[in-house]
C-alpha cells in the first residue's frame, strides 16, 4: 500500500515537472533546477563567447575543461555579467539556443561555470572528455546563503608547495569555496619571504638536518621544508582569483611564535628560562608584547604582507598564547601596571589593538582566532574566526563582530573520523555527517547573533600529515573529503532543514567527478556480518571490496560471502578511483587487551604524566627531559604475554611527536636476555606475530632529542591470539 502511494506521488510530480529521470546530482545543490527534454551538443570548432574583458579568466577556465576555444561575439556558451542579479548570484540557461550563464559578478559567472561542469560529462575533470558532449536543457537560478565560504590550509606543520597548494585551490573551486587562509608562520615554521628580513623565510622555512629550526614534526635527519616568494604568492593570488577565491594570509601572532623567536631571541620576553630539559632549546613561543622593537620588526612583515595579498582582511592570530610568559616578564608587567591592566589578556588584547592599528595604516582589516576579543573590545571592524566552541562564536556575534564559524568540532578536518582512523581527537571524532548536520540554530544560536555570522569555514592543521607523505596529497584528501563535500553543500544552501539520505546520493554520484578529479577520498567503511558460518561484505557507494587475512602480506577481491569459522581473521577496505575506506571488520579482529605492566626507563618521570599512571593504560606518561644517545624505556609484563601483535610507542598518541627520533626495539622472552627486534619508525614499532610469549620490551634511543622538552611513552598495544 505505501509503496502504491509513494509511486503514484511520483507519478505526479513527473507530470508538474518536479522530478525527471536524470536529474543531474549536483553539489551544492542549486536553489532552483528546471529540467526540459533534449540536450545541448558541444562538438569541436564550438566556441565560448565573452564579450567581456572582465571576464576573460573564466572563459579561460571553461575552454580548457571544456577542450574548446574562445570567441569575443556569439559562441555556443555565452558568459556576461547581469547588474540585475546579486553579489555571486547566477543563473545557467541551457536550450537549443546554446548555454546562457549570466552572473551578478565576476563571483556570479565563476559559480554558474562550476555548476555547468556538473552538467558535464565527468571527464570535463580531467581532460579525459572528448566531444562531442550533450548538456541537459535546464534553467538553473542560483545563490549562496553565506558570503563567506573558507578553507584554512596550515602549511607551516606540512609544507606545501606552490603546485600542491594550486591542486587544492582547484578541488575547492570545483566546490565553490570563495576563501582559502593560508596558515604561514607557526611554531615550526615561516613560510613567506620577507624582503627586509630575508632570514625569516631563508632559515625558518626548513627545519631538520643541519637547519636552525630543530624538527619537532615529520623528517627529522633531514633539511626539510620550503617558502613562498613575492612571485609565488603573485602566482597562487592570480589562480585562485581566477577561481573566484580569495587568499587570506595569516601570520599567527603573538603566541605561535617559536620560528620567529628561534631566529629573532630579542622579540621574548626578558627573563632566564630554564633550557635544560631540551639541551639547551628555549621553546618559549610568545612574542614580548612590551617591546616597542617587536612592534617595528612587525611592521616590518606586516607592511609586505600587505603589499602582497589584495584581501581586503589580514588575520594576525591571536590564539593559544603561552601568557605564562608575560607574567614571568618584568617588562611585561610593568606595562600592564602603567596602563591599570590586571589580566594577561587584557595585554593581548593591547597587542591585538596595536596590531589593528598597523593594519589600518596599510588600508586593511584585522581578522583574528576568537581568543584575541577575550581582553576587551577590539574596533568592531575586526573580523572573529571563532574555533574553541559554538559558545565562543556566540559571544563574538552577540558582540557585535563578524563572524566566521568553524568550532574545531565540526570543522577541524585534521580530526579523526572515527576512533581507529588517523589524525587527532582533542575536539572530536566526526565524519562527514556531522559536518553536514550543522546549522547555526540547532547549535544555539540566537536570531541576532545568526545576523553577524558571514560565514562557515574548515579548517586543515597539518601536523600529523608531516609524519605520513607529505609527498603526495593523499593524506590531505582524505581527511578532507568527503567532509568538505559537506560543508560545500550547507554553505551555500544554508537552510535549517536536512536531508542526509538526499545528499548521500548526491554524494556518491558526485564520488564519479572526484574520482576524476583525482581525489583521494574516504569512502563509508564497508558492512561486515558474520552469520551461519559466513562473513558478508556490503557497499552501496560504487566501490569494490577487498579483503586480507591476519599474517598474510597478500589482498584478495572480496566477490561473495566467506565460509570461515575465524572470521576475526578478515579484514576489509572498499577503494575506487584514489578513495579508500578505513578497514572494516568484526569488532573481534579490533579487539586489544590490558595485561599489567611496569615501565622502567633511564630518564625519570614527570608527576602529573607519571609511569605509574601510564601503566592503567589509557594515558600516556612523560619524562622529565629529552632523550639522548642510548637513553632507553622498557615495558616489563607481570606475566609472559602470547599475542598476535604488539606495538610499542613513544609520542603522543595520534602523533609522533615527543619521540624517540631514532631507536632500536628489543624483546625478551625471559626478562634477562635481550633480542633486537628493529628500528623504529617515526617513533613506534610492530611486533608482528611474536613466537613465545613476550616478558619485556626495551626500546633504546640512538640520537638527541632534538627541540622537544620530554619524552611521551604510550602504554602497549596489544593484540591477542585469536
Ligand atoms: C587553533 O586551532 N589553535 C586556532
Ligand atoms: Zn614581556
Amino acid at each position: 500500500m505505501k509503496q502504491r502511494v509513494v509511486i503514484v506521488i511520483l507519478a505526479l510530480m513527473v507530470a508538474v515537472g518536479y522530478v525527471r529521470a536524470a536529474e543531474p546530482k549536483i553539489i551544492p545543490l542549486p536553489r532552483s533546477i528546471e529540467l526540459m527534454d533534449g540536450v545541448c551538443r558541444i562538438e569541436q570548432g564550438m566556441k565560448i563567447g565573452c564579450c567581456d574583458e572582465e571576464l576573460l579568466p573564466a572563459a579561460r577556465y571553461l575552454a580548457e575543461h571544456l577542450n574548446i576555444g574562445i570567441t569575443r561575439s556569439g559562441g555556443v556558451v555565452r558568459l556576461a555579467v547581469d547588474g540585475t542579479l546579486g553579489t555571486e548570484q547566477y543563473s545557467v540557461v541551457v536550450s537549443e539556443d546554446g548555454v546562457v550563464i549570466s552572473g551578478g559578478d565576476y563571483g556570479g559567472v565563476f559559480n554558474a561555470i562550476t555548476t555547468l561542469l556538473q552538467l558535464c560529462p565527468e571527464g570535463v575533470y580531467d581532460d579525459s572528455c572528448t566531444l562531442p558532449i550533450g548538456i541537459p536543457f535546464c534553467e538553473i537560478e542560483d545563490q549562496p546563503r553565506w558570503s563567506h565560504r573558507g578553507f584554512m590550509l596550515d602549511v607551516c606543520r606540512t609544507w606545501m608547495d606552490v603546485e600542491a597548494v594550486k591542486d587544492y585551490i582547484d578541488l575547492l573551486a570545483y566546490h565553490k569555496i570563495n576563501n582559502l587562509r593560508l596558515h604561514l608562520t607557526d611554531d615550526e615554521a615561516w613560510r613567506i619571504d620577507i624582503e627586509s628580513h630575508p632570514e625569516l623565510a631563508r632559515d625558518g622555512g626548513f627545519r631538520g638536518g643541519d637547519a636552525k629550526i630543530w624538527p619537532r614534526y615529520g623528517k627529522w635527519n633531514e633539511r626539510w621544508g620550503g617558502y613562498y616568494t613575492k612571485q609565488d604568492i603573485a602566482e597562487l593570488v592570480e589562480y585562485a582569483r581566477v577561481r573566484n577565491i580569495t587568499i587570506i594570509p595569516e601570520i599567527d601572532l603573538p603566541g605561535h611564535s617559536l620560528c620567529l623567536a628561534t631566529l629573532h631571541p630579542e622579540i621574548l620576553c626578558r627573563y632566564e628560562p630554564n633550557t635544560s630539559a631540551a639541551f639547551g632549546y628555549d621553546t618559549r613561543s610568545a612574542i614580548c608584547p612590551a617591546s616597542e622593537a617587536n612592534y617595528l620588526l612587525i611592521e616590518d612583515i606586516i607592511a609586505e604582507v600587505c603589499a602582497m595579498f589584495p584581501s581586503e582582511y589580514i588575520h594576525v592570530g591571536g590564539d593559544e598564547v603561552d601568557m605564562s610568559q608575560w607574567r614571568r616578564c618584568p617588562d611585561c608587567r610593568a606595562l600592564m601596571q602603567r596602563e591599570g591592566m590586571t589580566s594577561t589578556e587584557e595585554l593581548q588584547r593591547y597587542f591585538m589593538a596595536r596590531i589593528g592599528d598597523m593594519l589600518a595604516n596599510y588600508g586593511k582589516l584585522p581578522a583574528v582566532w576568537n581568543e584575541a576579543i577575550d581582553g576587551g573590545v577590539l574596533s568592531t571592524a575586526t573580523r572573529v574566526y571563532g574555533w574553541e566552541g559554538i559558545k565562543e562564536c556566540r559571544a563574538a556575534a552577540a558582540a557585535g563582530y563578524d563572524v566566521v564559524v568553524m568550532p574545531g568540532q565540526y570543522f577541524y578536518f585534521d580530526m579523526k573520523q572515527t576512533p581507529r582512523e588517523p589524525g587527532h581527537d582533542w575536539a572530536a571524532i566526526f565524519d562527514w555527517t556531522k559536518v553536514y548536520g550543522f546549522t547555526p540554530a540547532s547549535v544555539g544560536f540566537t536570531t541576532s547573533e545568526q545576523q553577524n555570522i558571514i560565514g562557515l569555514e574548515a579548517s586543515f592543521f597539518s601536523e600529523a600529515y608531516a609524519s605520513r607523505n607529505p609527498e603526495t596529497a593523499d593524506y590531505l584528501h582524505y581527511q578532507t573529503f568527503p567532509r568538505l563535500v559537506a560543508l560545500s553543500e550547507i554553505a551555500w544552501v544554508g537552510g535549517d532543514e536536512r536531508d542526509k539520505e538526499e545528499f548521500y546520493s548526491r554524494m556518491v554520484a558526485h564520488y564519479a567527478r572526484m574520482d576524476a578529479m583525482g581525489v583521494a577520498y574516504r569512502l563509508v567503511p564497508p558492512k561486515v556480518k558474520y552469520s551461519d558460518g559466513r562473513l558478508s561484505v556490503s557497499v552501496d557507494d560504487g566501490s569494490k571490496v577487498y579483503y586480507r587475512l591476519d599474517a598474510e602480506d597478500k589482498e584478495y577481491l572480496y566477490t561473495e560471502p566467506i565460509a570461515t569459522t575465524s572470521p576475526a581473521h578478515y579484514s576489509f577496505v572498499s577503494r575506487r578511483g584514489k578513495a579508500s575506506s578505513p578497514e572494516a571488520a568484526v569488532e573481534q579482529h579490533f579487539r586489544t587487551i590490558t595485561p599489567a605492566f611496569k615501565i622502567t626507563s633511564s630518564m625519570d618521570d614527570r608527576e602529573a604524566f607519571s609511569f605509574e599512571k601510564a601503566q592503567g593504560y589509557g594515558r600516556l606518561a612523560r619524562t622529565s627531559r629529552a632523550a639522548d644517545v642510548g637513553d632507553w624505556v622498557m615495558f616489563t609484563f607481570d606475566q609472559p604475554v602470547r599475542c598476535r601483535r604488539m606495538k610499542v610507542a613513544t609520542g603522543n598518541f595520534q602523533l609522533p611527536r615527543y619521540i624517540f627520533e631514532n631507536g632500536y626495539v628489543e624483546v625478551s622472552y625471559d626478562g634477562v636476555a635481550f633480542e633486537r627486534v628493529g628500528d623504529l619508525e617515526a617513533g613506534m614499532f610492530f611486533i608482528e606475530s611474536p613466537a613465545r610469549a613476550i616478558k619485556a620490551v626495551r626500546i633504546t634511543a640512538t640520537s638527541r632529542g632534538n627541540g622537544a622538552e620530554w619524552v611521551s611513552i604510550q602504554p602497549p598495544t596489544i593484540w591477542p591470539l585469536l
